[in-house]
């Protein structure tokens, strides 16, 4: 099983990646968390939208894989654990298991192990609401990738070890792991990125450093990030504004654990 090449940057995260939170209000809204409710926020990142489920009155916990985000969520009081979305040590504890943008980092061969933690960590009849990339997701940023690192003999898809699937499919992940699927839908959201101008090159170096490093000389990697924005230019960028609009597509759903 791969995982992503990722690294996980909080400085950048912060200047470049905020409006990832900011967007996860639906997910929050079909959530609809309840005051003195336990909820585990599945890869909760540096912890803000945990504490905005916490204003709540909800109980949450977090838990995430990369150390530098969960010492950005602690700093923020919330209590987070670290460990893999496929290895959780929760048994019955959460009235609610609740995830933002975080379960298509996880490959499809490790899909099922996760979705049995998350089983697991719910009591029964509890719930399970996520947004997550879905099917097509970021398409012509990936194919941008791919085209411009092929030549540095880096294939980008498999690097970023994603998973975005289909609504269909993941009901059928979701079914095999004992969730009932109360509401499953794909959502395009075209994502308007700060930045200005500059907008695709920081999306670059804020979510595929990773892959990006793997480029050891410091100028072939600038050039990578220049051209892989020059063959997204006339597709993602405003020719009037020259703001940039990514090409998320959402997987939202709510499952019940029966
Ligand atoms: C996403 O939320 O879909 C996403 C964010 C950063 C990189 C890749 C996907």
């Amino acid at each position: 099983m791969t995982f992503s090449a990722q690294t996980w940057d909080t400085t950048q995260y912060a200047a470049h990646g905020r409006y990832v939170a900011a967007y996860g209000a639906a997910a929050v809204d079909l959530l609809a968390p309840q005051p003195g409710e336990r909820i585990l926020d599945a890869g909760c990142g540096d912890g803000v939208l945990t504490a905005q489920l916490a204003a709540t009155g909800a109980i949450l916990r977090g838990v995430d894989v990369s150390p530098a985000m969960l010492a950005g969520a602690r700093a923020r009081g919330i209590e987070a654990d670290e460990a893999s979305l496929t290895a959780l040590p929760y048994d019955s504890e959460f009235d609610a298991v609740f995830s933002n943008a975080a379960l298509h980092w996880i490959p499809a061969d490790a899909q099922p192990a996760a979705l049995a933690c998350i089983y697991r960590a719910l009591r029964p009849g509890g719930r399970f609401v996520a947004e997550m990339g879905g099917f097509a997701n970021i398409a012509a940023i990936r194919a941008a990738l791919s085209v411009v690192l092929a030549p540095h003999g880096l294939d980008a898809e498999a690097l970023a070890a994603s998973f975005y699937p289909t609504a269909d499919h993941y009901r059928t992940l979701l079914e095999a792991a004992g969730f009932t699927v109360n509401q499953i839908e794909i959502i395009p959201r075209p994502t308007p990125l700060p930045d200005g101008p500059d907008g695709m090159t920081k999306w670059l170096e804020t979510f595929r450093n990773g892959v990006l490093d793997l480029i050891p000389n410091p100028a072939a990697r600038k050039q990578a990030v220049a051209d892989t924005v020059a063959l997204l230019k006339p597709i993602l960028q405003d020719t009037q504004t020259q703001n940039w609009t990514a090409d998320y597509i959402r997987l939202r759903f709510h499952a019940t654990r029966t």
